[in-house]
């Protein structure tokens, strides 16, 4: 996606192929896992875990197995999420969605065993200690389940065909992109064991990404371009679905955005010295301006 993730992109896609691809691709399931694993995805996540854990001058390979377990957490989401039963679409990543290629059984079985994985690679990350496994097997669950990821999909669904305030739709960003998004952040300070000061700065400057990417997105389904997002243009007009754009409108939905990016680099401002926030500045201002 641009230059300053690229380096964090390449340890990460190395890291996954190794672990995971090495072993024989044996079942449907497997490879349908693998399909959508390495269908190219931005791997925003992964590298926002690695740029914090790196801001916070500590070493990477602390951070991989649960930027891994992160981004098969986030497929699953997306495989779920294209299901005919949940936004129903063909198109992600720029390849036909899982469910088209493998059939809806298998897509659902895919996602259940992504989920499933995230919590073996952690429990068996041979560079952290285990006080600190737990920790993040806490907040991973805590993000992924009916108080993070998967709860805010659910009030996404009950959203459809219906006017709701600008809070709730606030609240459905921050559980079912925010969410995911919070625990890059939070992970990584826990990993880097951050004083409080710093821990409490970057979980907040992570809840305005989270809005950040999430808001993009919707312009994005509006504007983008599908040979660029890799996902269809309009699903969320065909599905009827609350955005900030359906709410507020094109115009004040982009003064939003302005305001979360500035609230984000302000609290990054706040961060001791010592820190250089310049990678994670950027990325800030590449959620909001990217176009896939
Ligand atoms: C898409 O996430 C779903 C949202 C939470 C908005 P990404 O835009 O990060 O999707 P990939 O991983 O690059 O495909
Ligand atoms: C999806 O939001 C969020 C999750 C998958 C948790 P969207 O439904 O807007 O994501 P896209 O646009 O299909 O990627
Ligand atoms: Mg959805
Ligand atoms: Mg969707
Ligand atoms: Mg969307």
């Amino acid at each position: 996606m641009s230059q300053i993730m690229n380096k964090y992109v390449d340890i990460f896609n190395d890291s996954l192929d190794r672990t995971f691809f090495d072993q024989v691709v044996n079942t449907k399931l497997e490879e349908s896992m693998k399909y959508s694993l390495s269908a190219g995805g931005k791997r925003i996540r992964p590298v926002l875990l690695l740029m914090t854990l790196s801001m916070l001058h500590t070493d990477l390979k602390k951070g991989i197995e649960t930027a891994k377990a992160l981004e098969m957490i986030h497929t699953y989401s997306l495989i779920h999420d294209d299901l005919p039963a949940m936004d129903n679409d063909d198109y992600r990543r720029g390849l036909q969605t899982n469910h088209k290629v493998y059939g809806e059984a298998i897509a659902i079985l895919a996602g259940d065993a992504l989920l499933t994985k995230a919590f073996e690679l952690i429990t068996k990350d041979a560079n952290i200690e285990a006080e600190d496994k737990i920790k993040l097997i806490r907040l991973l669950s805590e993000s992924s389940g009916h108080q993070g990821m998967v709860g805010g999909q659910v009030l996404d669904m009950d959203s459809e065909d219906k006017e709701i305030t600008l809070d709730t739709l606030r609240k459905i960003h921050r559980y079912k992109t925010g969410a995911l998004i919070r625990f890059s952040v939070v992970a990584a300070c826990t990993i880097a064991k951050a004083n409080s000061k710093t821990f409490l700065l970057l979980d907040a400057f992570s809840q305005e990404l989270g809005m950040i990417f999430q808001i993009k997105d919707d312009l994005l389904d509006i504007e983008g371009d599908f040979d660029k997002i890799g996902k269809a243009v309009g699903s969320d007009e065909i599905n009827n679905k609350s955005t900030y754009i359906s709410i507020l409108g094109k115009v004040n939905t982009k003064i939003a955005l302005e305001q979360h990016v500035n609230q984000a680099l302000y609290l990054l401002d706040q961060l001791d010295e010592k820190y250089q926030t310049e990678e994670l500045k950027s990325l800030t201002k590449l959620f909001a301006s990217r176009d896939k």
